[in-house]
């Protein structure tokens, strides 16, 4: 298994174009299934989420080909509705296939999604929101079937979570269903806005993403469409509180600051200095991180989740004391352990967790436990004294490109070792 070694305290410098948003083109790539023909994805990540999306998209009976970061789908010849276990396994934002097949194929059948163990990934409100919509949704050893009512229709959805991926898969179901679908208390992330002005582009008739309600136009036919897939803003976040954990200034271009505000005003807090441009965010960080008030992950514009463990990593290592409340996911810190083998002082209690920056941690040993967790270590690492070594980097492929060789080109002493 291979690993990161880091030897932490160099500061950073220089400017990194940010990847495509793995959370925007996960959901894309499936709205792809609603119209046969060939549509072209630009700025697509190469990531291993992404790699299992067009493997389940090549076993429906889709050609998917990449061409570095273009990617075509042709979804002409869809012909299988059911994504086997092991697909199904490999990450949860499979589920977001529920809708797309059932616009395209009428039904679908597939096992519940896997992906990172963020305590449980329930998907009630995505079935609730297809049922009202006139699935018929039932459960057969294990796999979930969903076939397209006799009364399919569009109407008024109401979600109770504002859940990014009920929201994408209602938005998919109801471009298949004739007649007017509201959704209420819709999610508002900018990957939403990604994926309405995909589905415009293909001929959806659909508004109001980034605000609380959305409205399809459904049953009217789609045609393929050409697209460039937002910036990562989750990845820059991670670029920003690297930059800021091991000092330095750093150049992020590709993403719109607008889509991390929260993220920026926390490190803003935390001492470091940001000038933005349209399309650029540069972050300068000299002195040791401050703690800064209450951080509390909420539901977009508020902070988002993806974010919490990242910049815990950058403040575990400054000083001062940062109160973090995670009221998304249950358990969402499985990286503290692992950050406190770096020396961070964090006391959990049920979702709040309280950070004590210890001035400067330690190398250490750590294994990514998720994703972000895994970013996180990354970061705490390049502020850290001495080397680290994080393992299970196959969490951290899921949602990063060339993380490693991306802060080694801002001068971080970063390599994976086979
Ligand atoms: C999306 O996950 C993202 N994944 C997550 O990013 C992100 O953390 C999350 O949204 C929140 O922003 C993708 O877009 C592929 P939710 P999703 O449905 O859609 C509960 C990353 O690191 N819920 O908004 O699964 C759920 O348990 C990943 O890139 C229900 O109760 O998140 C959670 O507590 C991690 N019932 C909360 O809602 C449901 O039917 C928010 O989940 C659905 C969700």
């Amino acid at each position: 298994m291979s690993y990161y070694e880091i030897q932490g305290g160099r500061p950073l410098s220089g400017s990194l174009a940010i990847h495509g948003a793995k959370n925007s083109v996960l959901p894309i790539l499936a709205a792809c299934l609603l119209a046969p023909g060939q549509s072209v994805i630009h700025n697509c990540p190469d990531l291993s989420d992404v790699s299992a999306t067009l493997d389940i998209l090549r076993l429906l009976g889709c050609r998917a080909d990449r061409d570095g970061s273009t990617v075509t789908v042709d979804a002409t010849a869809l012909c299988r509705c059911n994504i086997p276990e092991h697909l199904m396994r490999e990450m949860r934002s499979s589920v977001i296939f529920l809708g797309a097949l059932l616009s395209r194929m009428g039904e679908t059948e597939l096992s519940y999604p896997g992906g990172c163990e963020l305590g449980p990934r329930p998907i009630d409100l995505h079935l609730s929101a297809l049922r009202l919509l006139g699935a018929e949704i039932w459960e057969e050893q294990g796999a979930l079937c969903c076939r397209r009512g006799r009364n399919l229709r569009g109407r008024e959805l109401c979600l109770s979570i504002p859940s990014v991926g009920a929201t994408e898969n209602a938005m998919l179901a109801a471009c298949g269903c004739p007649g007017l679908t509201t959704v209420v208390g819709a999610a508002q992330e900018p990957e939403i806005v990604d994926l309405q002005n995909f589905l415009r582009a293909m001929g959806a008739k659909i508004d109001g993403a980034g605000t609380p309600t959305l409205a399809i136009e459904g049953g009217a036919p789609l045609h393929p469409a050409e697209y460039w897939v937002m910036g990562d803003r989750v990845a820059a976040a991670t670029y920003l509180c690297g930059a800021a954990a091991a000092g330095g200034e750093v150049s992020i271009t590709g993403v719109a600051p607008e889509t991390l505000t929260a993220v920026l005003s926390c490190l803003e807090e935390a001492g470091c200095t940001l000038r933005t441009g349209p399309d650029q965010i540069v972050l300068a960080s000299s002195a040791p991180l401050q703690g800064i008030p209450p951080v509390r992950t909420a539901p977009y514009p508020g902070f988002p989740t993806d974010a919490q463990a990242i910049l815990m990593a950058a403040l575990a290592g400054g000083e001062g004391a940062t109160l973090f409340v995670e009221n998304i996911f249950d358990s969402r810190y499985r990286h503290v352990d692992e950050l406190r083998r770096m020396g961070a002082d964090i006391q959990v209690a049920g979702r709040a967790a309280m950070v004590s920056g210890v001035g400067r941690l330690h190398g250490a040993a750590v294994r990514s436990t998720d994703l972000r967790g895994g970013a996180a270590l990354v970061v705490a690492a390049l502020g850290a004294e001495g080397a680290t070594q994080v393992s299970e980097l196959r969490h951290i492929r899921r949602g990063y490109q060339d993380l490693d060789r991306n802060f080694r080109a801002l001068g971080a002493d970063i390599r994976e070792v086979p």
